[in-house]
């Protein structure tokens, strides 16, 4: 059982505080300002009393002036402070969400893809953005409004009692009417924005679906049925929205009704103790005032207690995120200094528990070999590259590279030698010039063009326009499949890793580009070590050894000529493959 100081200390919230131990003055100071902004106003209730009973029956007319001045003193005081306790206390919140953004981001980037697999992208982003913008709303609440509410009510039912005790008992025993009413309404109110904003999410991801599929869904013309869908969506916010909204005001103007009802009573019973001789009328001014003060900051706190509601779930999501201990973090690790040699030693994958991917697989790729990886669809070729790679680690058995376990190595020195050029090609929206540096950061212009040139692609990169500096991605140029193979090929060998690996790299290019491709990847493979995936057998040929995987197993293994001797399953692609080009070419 852990003691409740070590609960304590773990909680979200404890956390969060501890967050702000660097900026602990602009804190300290945005609640001093806060505290002036909170106590500058309320003396101008006690001038009012001056006023009536003193300097009205006297004809002062010059100390009337005196206070008018005075006010306007407390007023720029309380105006200074609120902006200045605003100032500050945003300089230490907005900090303090600053680095859980970044910190957020780089536990994203470092957690590993197993985890990835099983988190939603708009999960995560909504973390980053929306959870700690919703902390950050809570901070500020909890300082500005939470501190001053406090300091307010307390100063404002001191100064009501000294003024007259029995009108507070009054007004006293009408609180608990706002705590009836915010007990009835809460939870509802909870409810209705918990709603409201799964709706909310639901269209803006219906939304952002449509938009992002928009050619899929010209092509299979259906607009109209998309149409529908979103329309049924956005109902449904509205209907939500339309409840929740109406008994938000309902909420407010009951509140503001208990609020009235109280200056109604002070006013009746006031005017009745005034009669009486019990009380001056310049004391029942001064109290309607200051019950003003008193109430408004408790109709505040009422409201803050739903920013604290969406603040402490959204501190809960972030710091569980935090702890989520599946991450990638291997800096602690030995580096590498890659030589090339690759080996599997009885491997095994399995993305979900009871469904292998991989099964028992041993093989070596001595450094400067070629592999080649052969299989149908499914067969597990991509999954053994992310094992090189560490993406994944196997749940069986060992990968080395230059015998040291990848699980014990630390990834990022051992992927900066490894140059991949994958299935699906990703560019990253910038220039076509930063999408080839990515394989090396301080690489110069002439080693760009040559890395583009060696991959085929400098002379329809020169054609463009703005040439290398062309923009790629929703703005700017588009490229067809075959032309973004070829920058991620040029991004591959500026990087001149020591692992090559070539994931379906030329499938969509046509039989020519293909042709002078494979030249600069035949280049660019001598003295490195290569993993090739290829359905074109036609560029396997020459590898040292072709691997046939099958349901992630190896059933046949050797070099092109032993294994279309051998008659095999390899021999069978083989053959489907030729009769069916042969097809093509009659
Ligand atoms: N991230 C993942 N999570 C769960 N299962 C996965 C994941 N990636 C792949 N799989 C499954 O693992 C199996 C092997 O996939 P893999 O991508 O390695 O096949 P492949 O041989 O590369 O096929 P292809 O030629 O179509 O690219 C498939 O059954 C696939 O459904
Ligand atoms: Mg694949």
């Amino acid at each position: 059982m852990p003691t409740f100081r070590a609960r304590l200390v773990r909680s979200p919230f404890f956390r969060y505080l501890r967050e702000f131990r660097h900026f602990k003055r602009s804190l300290v100071l945005g609640n001093v300002f806060a505290i002036i902004q909170a106590l500058s106003l309320i003396p101008i209730s006690l001038f009012f009393k001056r006023i009536i009973d003193t300097y009205i029956p006297n004809g002062d007319a010059v100390s009337i002036l005196w206070v008018l001045f005075l006010g306007l003193g407390l007023w720029g005081i309380h105006m200074i402070a609120a902006v200045l306790s605003r100032y500050y206390t945003l300089s230490a919140t907005k900090r303090v969400t600053e680095g859980l953004r970044a910190r957020l981001t780089m536990k994203i980037q470092q957690m590993t893809l197993k985890v990835h697999d099983n988190q939603k992208a708009a999960d995560l982003h909504s973390r980053v953005i929306l959870d700690t913008e919703r902390v950050d709303i809570m901070a500020n609440a909890l300082v500005v409004h939470v501190l001053v509410s406090i300091i307010v009510i307390v100063a404002a039912a001191a100064l009501l009692t000294y003024i007259n005790a029995r009108l507070f008992l009054l007004l006293f025993l009408m609180l608990p009417f706002y705590f009836i009413i915010r007990s009835a309404f809460a939870p509802k109110l909870k409810e209705g924005h918990r709603n409201f904003r799964a709706e909310m999410e639901k269209m803006s991801s219906i939304v952002s679906e449509v938009i992002h599929s928009i050619r899929l869904v010209k092509s299979f013309a259906m607009e109209h049925h998309e149409q529908r869908r979103v329309e049924e969506r956005i109902q449904k916010v509205t209907h939500r929205g339309v409840r929740l909204f109406t008994e938000a005001a309902a909420f407010q103007i009951l509140l503001q009704f208990v609020g009235g009802m109280a200056m109604l009573a002070i006013f009746t019973v006031g005017g009745w103790m005034v009669i009486n001789r019990q009380i001056s009328v310049g004391d029942v001014v001064a109290f309607a005032t200051l019950t003003g003060y008193f109430l408004n900051p408790i109709n505040t706190l009422i409201a803050t207690t739903d920013q604290v509601y969406a603040g402490t779930a959204a501190l809960e999501s972030i710091y569980g995120l935090f702890d989520m201990y599946d991450t990638e973090e291997s800096d602690h690790l030995p580096g590498i200094d890659v030589r090339g040699q690759v080996e599997f030693d009885g491997a095994s994958f399995e993305y979900q528990p009871g469904h292998p991917v991989l099964r028992d697989i041993s093989l070596v790729a001595r450094p400067g070999q070629q592999v080649a990886l052969v299989g149908g669809s499914g067969a597990g070729k991509t999954t053994l590259i992310n094992l090189i790679l560490g993406f994944y680690r196997p749940v069986k058995g060992r990968v080395l590279i230059d015998g040291q376990d990848v699980a014990a190595t630390n990834l990022q020195s051992l992927r900066e030698q490894i140059g991949v050029v994958s299935q699906d090609n990703v560019l990253l929206s910038g220039t076509i010039r930063n999408n080839i540096l990515y394989g090396k950061l301080d690489a110069t212009d002439e080693e760009i063009s040559a890395a583009a040139t060696a991959a085929n692609a400098h002379d329809f990169i020169s054609a463009l326009p703005d040439g290398y500096d062309s923009e790629i991605g929703d703005r700017g140029v588009k490229l067809s499949g075959g032309q973004k193979q070829r920058i991620a090929i040029a991004r591959a060998i500026l990087k001149n890793p020591r692992i090559l690996i070539l994931d379906e790299a030329t499938s969509a290019l046509d039989s020519e580009s293909e042709h002078a491709v494979q030249e600069a990847l035949d280049r660019l493979r001598r003295n490195r070590t290569s993993f090739i995936i290829a359905h074109r057998l036609s560029t396997v040929q020459s590898a040292d050894e072709i691997i046939v995987l099958e349901n992630g197993r190896i059933v046949e293994r050797g070099t092109f000529d032993e294994l279309v001797a051998r008659k095999g399953e390899f021999y069978r692609f083989y053959m489907l493959q030729f009769s069916r080009q042969s097809q093509g070419a009659a």
